[in-house]
């Protein structure tokens, strides 16, 4: 047979390991691997990591933030980033807003990235205001539509959800198959220490981090996962930072409560020192969580190792340093008023590659995992994407592991103009991307046009699935005949 395209003589990571081969494509899908494989197009591959391509769970991208500022990326933008740095979808967030009907927001963000998108991508459905129609209308329909994620706040003014309300939604995703994802730090104890730092002048962006205490992590995922044993509900804590934060998600998982985590570059290669730096410079490490040390780091790199934590995501949440962006309330502000997030789409695979892989600290295998494969998994976008197997989409991106890259500010493909890791030399990176057998990337030069990204409407995953180990309150037999699901 003679297939579409051939990527020959590269290194094939698989589910199964990573091994000599081709890899055939045929009509956007992964139709062989093996030896000896014939195309109408070859690409050579050999001293080539043939790589499926990153899936990033969790990116901010064409949306009013909790703070309610409009991030620096369209669709176009933050995809095409995403496609220069390896990774092939997104799943991205349909942000409510108080007094926003749900199913509309969802329409409108579809739309944007149906003119957009260069990538594949998905939505986290993000609730602000659980209503009655919010609840029992509009996250059961889209959920049974194929928006299998939600994601809340426990923190931020705008958009933070009391507890009942979290059990509230977390109750419906529970009813028809959702993974409940969560922005979870303490609100009253930053807000707290945010106001006692500022009133006493503190307000440099050093001090951002200082506003966000350790124990706010600590104490808010503790909280979270409580709600999840009650409820006998899946859960995902998004953006880990501290190595308690780890702790409190490896106890949890051995009490068997289903709990999963993410954790993200910035908190695996940046700490609080990143931002002490001059005037307001720092604000471009200003993110939420803070980075914070590098003994966390390596509690979070043993998490990741042991599997208490199974994903690394970016958090793209893009912000240019300017009046449009990080300095948007003056020139002047105090670190209150300025918007967190950094931008990470792009280099999220090269820093992972270059410590896992060339550096050693981890195996291919495990990299594949983190950004790809338990991402598709736990979302429910596998089989179709995370993994290079047969019938999966030829979502690939093939790695020159010699070549080598140092991070510039200028040298990214996103709009946010500075790049947070600028300075650092990296080993290794995506050379060609393709997406559903299309070429993203090759030789330097982007080829997708903004819209073909496609929409992955998702099943329920196993990960989505209660366990089925009612909590006594739940329990009939235990709780005198009460029916509560
Ligand atoms: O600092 C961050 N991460 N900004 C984006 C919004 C969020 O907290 O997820
Ligand atoms: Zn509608
Ligand atoms: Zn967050
Ligand atoms: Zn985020």
């Amino acid at each position: 047979a003679e297939y579409d395209l051939v990527i020959q003589g590269g290194r094939v990571a698989t589910t199964e390991g990573v091994s000599m081969m081709d890899v055939a494509l045929q009509g956007g899908v992964i139709a062989a691997l093996g030896r000896d494989l014939h195309g109408s197009r070859i690409i050579d591959a050999t001293g080539k990591f043939v790589l499926p391509g990153g899936v990033d769970a969790h990116c901010h991208i064409e949306q009013l933030s909790g703070g309610g500022l409009m991030n620096a990326d369209t669709f176009a933008t933050a995809t095409r980033s995403a496609a220069f740095g390896g990774t092939t979808t997104v799943i991205s967030f349909a942000a409510q807003h108080r007094g926003d009907r749900l199913h509309e927001v969802v329409e409108n963000y579809s739309r944007l990235a149906e003119a957009g998108a260069m990538t594949d991508y998905a939505f986290h459905l993000w609730i602000s205001d659980p209503t009655s129609e919010t609840l029992e209308q509009d996250l059961p329909r889209l959920i049974e539509t194929g928006h299998r994620s939600i994601k809340i706040f426990m923190t931020y003014d705008r958009v933070r959800l009391l507890d009942e309300q979290i059990l509230d939604v977390m109750m419906v995703a529970r009813e028809h198959g959702a993974l409940v994802c969560a922005h979870a730090e303490n609100h009253g104890m930053i807000k707290w220490m945010a106001d006692r730092l500022v009133s006493r002048g503190y307000v440099e962006p050093k001090f951002h981090g200082v506003s966000h205490p350790r124990v706010c992590e600590i104490e808010a995922f503790e909280r979270l996962i409580r709600f999840s044993q009650l409820l006998d509900q899946p859960i995902m804590l998004f953006h880990v930072s501290t190595a308690e934060g780890a702790s409190v998600i490896r106890r949890a998982r051995g009490e068997g409560i289903k709990v999963f985590a993410e954790t993200c570059p910035q908190y695996l290669f940046l700490t609080a020192h990143d931002l002490d730096r001059q005037g307001l410079e720092g604000a471009k490490w200003m993110c939420s969580p803070p980075p914070r040390t590098t003994s966390d780091q390596e509690a979070l790199w043993r998490g990741l190792d042991l599997g208490d934590l199974q994903v690394v995501s970016s958090d793209h949440a893009p912000y240019r340093f300017d009046g449009s962006g990080k300095l948007a309330a003056g020139s002047n502000p105090d670190f209150k008023q300025i918007a967190n997030g950094l931008p990470g789409l792009e280099t999220r695979l090269p820093l992972l590659f270059d410590a896992m892989v060339s550096q050693g600290r981890s195996s291919l295998e495990k990299f594949v995992e983190l950004t790809a494969t338990a991402p598709a998994r736990i979302y429910g976008l596998h089989p179709r994407k995370g993994a290079i197997a047969v019938g999966a989409d030829a979502d690939i991106a093939i790695w020159d592991p010699d070549r080598e890259v140092t991070l510039a500010d200028d040298g990214l493909h996103d709009n946010v103009g500075y790049n947070p890791f600028a300075g650092r030399k990296l080993k290794g990176w995506p050379e060609t991307v393709l997406r559903r057998g299309e070429t993203l990337v090759s030789d330097g030069r982007l080829h997708a046009s903004p819209g073909s990204g496609r929409l992955q409407l998702r099943e329920c995953s196993a990960s989505m699935r209660p366990t089925g180990k009612l909590s006594p309150e739940f329990d009939p037999a235990t709780n005198f005949g009460a029916q509560l699901l």
